[in-house]
């Protein structure tokens, strides 16, 4: 009998990983009774993706995860972080579960176990199934309550050995550039609409942590990508604490607190709908998560429109009630655009602990790099290490300034399906070659191996 995988443990050294995502590696669309994604049918739209590709192959990870596990353990890593395709557990995203799905995941798993890799896994990142989409999405609280069946469905055959779960990934992806900027799946531009997205991403979190728990489950958290929002000038602030209202309060201010601010519900009047937020929602939700994960690239700095030099962004419509505003990307830039300044997660990390008390882990951290070329079977990512040099020291400084930070997680193992970018930005410790899946570890691979060992030798 092995025991499920736990929450690092508190005052210990930090623990490491690597993380993936199913839709971005998996392939093997159609295979074993797996139901279509809203990110199939989204990749098929024309001009939704960068380069017209989408996750049908990907990686091919559904075939190559021995593989892929072993090359998680070469990094000498305590962590893998992937997730789970809900459509491949429920086709229709609700009722029948197709066990050859729930085979997949469990063979992963052992494949971490046998070589000392603990497994945690992440429930939504993303690919709703398109039946659940037809009956309205995450605009319709049903999508909620089918989440937290599922979660039970995957849980109870897991959770023997998984017991690090997190509910969902960055929902504010899901619901605000899924339904109000439209550049994610399902590509809808329904504006404050998505604070109801908001909500039931929060609730579908909620209950289904209610029912991992009764379950025997200890460690349910949720992964964030909450952001430090920098005004770019005094005169910015209004728009600034908007910004910090969607990207940030709209899920710990349920979370932690059990209510909405006024703040909050000035610019998401929606979120005083009785209709929506129904009697007990809130009170379900605060105290819901064990943990924190964070995801965090880059700050966001929000200027005043038309006032400053910034770029016109893809995000600019996934803020709805805010007013309009310019997000400002200053130089020292990633390949993707992103300003890079490590200095923005440590102060995230440090005000995350002082806000929630909860335990935190850094579950993705990393940089879309233009040196990820393969030369003499090499490929020399210096500008990847000294990201995550930077970002790896600014999580031990958070620690040492008092943060209860447990993990920090490299994204991402492979190169893989960039969501709207395709596969023209990567990300990956380890390049992958479209033509024939060849994997070749990149210099960070082995500069994070050394660091794992380093730490290992210590420990
Ligand atoms: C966050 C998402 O969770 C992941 O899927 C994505 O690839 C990375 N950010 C990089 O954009």
């Amino acid at each position: 009998m092995s025991t499920p995988s736990r929450l690092p443990a508190a005052h210990a050294d930090l623990e490491l990983g690597t993380a993936t995502a199913s839709y971005q590696v998996e392939g093997g669309a159609t295979e074993d009774g797996r139901g279509p994604s809203i990110w199939d049918t989204f990749s098929a739209r024309p001009g939704a993706i960068a380069d017209a590709s989408d996750g049908s192959v990907a990686c091919d990870s559904y075939h190559r995860y021995a593989e892929d596990a072993d090359l998680v353990a070469g990094l000498g890593v305590d962590w893998y972080r992937f997730s789970i395709a809900w459509p491949r557990v429920q086709p229709e995203g609700r009722g029948r579960v197709e066990t050859r799905g729930l085979d997949y995941y469990d063979r992963l798993v052992d494949s971490l176990l046998e070589r000392g890799v603990k497994p945690t896994a992440t429930l939504y990142h993303w690919d709703l199934p398109q039946a659940l989409e037809d009956q309205g999405g995450w605009l319709e609280r049903g999508t909620a309550e089918a989440f937290a069946d599922y979660a039970e469905i995957v849980h109870e055959r897991l959770g023997d050995r998984v017991g690090l779960w997190a509910t969902h990934n960055e929902p504010w992806c899901a619901a605000y550039l899924g339904y109000s900027a439209g550049v994610h799946a399902p590509g809808r531009q329904e504006g404050g609409a998505a604070h109801r997205a908001a909500h039931h991403l929060v609730l579908g979190h909620a209950m289904a942590a209610e029912r991992m728990r009764a379950a025997g489950a200890h460690d349910v958290g949720i992964v964030l990508n909450l952001a430090p929002v920098w005004a770019e000038r005094p005169e910015a602030a209004d728009v600034a604490d908007g910004v910090d209202a969607i990207r940030n309060r709209v899920w710990l201010a349920p979370l932690v607190d059990g209510a909405y601010d006024d703040g909050l519900l000035r610019v998401a009047p929606e979120l005083a709908d009785p209709e929506l937020v129904r009697d007990g929602d809130l009170a379900l939700m605060q105290g819901s998560a064990d943990w924190i994960g964070i995801n965090y690239y880059t700050p966001v700095r929000p200027d005043v429109a038309g006032t400053s030099a910034g770029d016109e962004h893809p995000e600019g419509g996934a803020y709805p009630g805010v007013a309009p505003f310019t997000l400002v990307e200053r130089d020292p830039r990633t390949d993707i655009g992103w300003e890079i300044d490590a200095s923005g997660l440590e102060e995230l990390l440090v005000e995350t602990h002082r806000r929630t008390g909860l335990p935190l882990l850094v579950m993705e951290n990393g940089a879309a790099c233009a040196d990820d070329r393969v030369e003499e079977g090499r490929v020399a990512d210096q500008d990847r290490i000294d990201y995550l040099r930077d970002h790896l020291a600014a999580t031990e400084a958070a620690r040492a300034a008092g943060a209860d930070v447990r993990a920090y997680v490299v994204w991402t193992l492979l190169d893989n399906f960039e969501w709207a970018y395709g596969y023209t930005k990567t990300f990956g410790l380890v390049h992958i070659d479209p033509a024939d899946q060849t994997r070749t570890p990149k210099a960070s691979y082995d500069w994070l191996a050394g660091v794992a060992r380093d730490r290992s030798r210590r420990r």
